[in-house]
């Protein structure tokens, strides 16, 4: 049986510098190797997801967990989704803060909250009852570059020089599809303001009938099309995982406008991405093929 995961680091322009687009397709290539370790293992495409969007939220240049962008009260309000192809079970939360992995408190919500989705207050007094490791927003904010970002971002539409989002879609030995997708949001966004992300069928979605898909870009525009659901409902016609995304993203132009991208693991293992910004950091990896990686 195939085994497959694709990750992306976010969707935009990433043309500030090469040594920090290269720094986000190297993490991207290391996530997916992690992934793909434990598929090898026979271990399921949830806890695939989970560690390799683990190792994302740790690299201080992509927007999520440690680096996620600071909104317009300098504070960090960061959204993640996960979701199990098998059943469509899903766990979600959105302004959360003082968390380094957010998609892992998003597990724990679908495992262990008996709801599917918690917001601010409410998902930090979950994370405190189950014990969930707490951070200082210091530790979140390594990355001064993002400060000066907000200047290219502000209110949070334009993404030409950043990137924004990362996320993972995995399947494994036993035909069963995940989906995870973590942010910080959009650059100086309001405090309050939830994106794409952790909205099911718009951040992600995964079905083992058809395919497990991450989105990343432009949440306002990309919510409004629930792009990852298109995704699914296209394989569900008949194309591969790479059409369909780039069906979903000639949509998310023609009806919005938006800006974005999307990765794609189908229910027979084919992976596919595609996205309308200038690059994405994306790496996948297919049975024992070798990595590979590219914006
Ligand atoms: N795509 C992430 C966001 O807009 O919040």
């Amino acid at each position: 049986m195939t085994f497959a995961i694709i990750v992306h680091g976010g969707a935009g322009g990433w043309n500030r510098s090469a040594a920090r687009k290269q720094e986000a397709i190297a993490a991207c290539a290391q996530a997916a190797e992690a992934g793909r370790a434990i598929l090898q293992q026979g271990g399921s495409a949830v806890d695939a997801v989970e560690a390799a969007v683990n190792i994302l939220e740790d690299c201080p240049v992509l927007d999520a967990g440690r680096g996620s962008y600071p909104n317009a009260e300098g504070n960090v309000e960061m959204d993640a989704l996960i979701m199990d192809g098998q059943d469509l079970t899903m766990g979600a939360i959105a302004a959360i803060q003082r968390v380094r992995h957010p998609i892992s408190l998003a597990r724990r919500v679908m495992l262990e909250s008996g709801h599917n989705f918690l917001v601010g207050a409410g998902a930090d007094a979950f994370a405190d009852s189950i014990g969930f490791e707490r951070c200082s927003v210091e530790e979140l904010l390594v990355d001064d570059l993002h400060i000066d970002e907000m200047t290219v971002a502000a209110g949070g539409v334009r993404m030409e020089a950043i990137g924004d989002t990362v996320g993972a879609v995995a399947i494994d030995i036993h035909g069963n599809v995940a989906a995870a997708t973590s942010t910080g949001g959009t650059a100086n966004k309001r405090a309050g303001r939830v994106g794409d992300s952790p909205l099911v069928g718009s951040g992600a979605y995964a079905d083992n009938w058809t395919a497990a898909v991450s989105a990343t870009g432009y949440g306002e525009a990309l919510m409004r099309v629930v792009i990852s659901k298109r995704v699914c409902d296209f394989v569900g016609t008949g194309l591969s995982a790479r059409a369909a995304c780039e069906s979903a993203i000639r949509v998310l132009e023609e009806r919005t406008g938006g800006v974005g991208g999307l990765i794609a693991v189908d229910a027979r293992g084919q992976v596919g991405w595609a996205y309308n910004t200038l690059a994405m950091p994306y790496a996948y990896a297919v049975n024992n093929d070798p990595v590979v990686s590219d914006s």
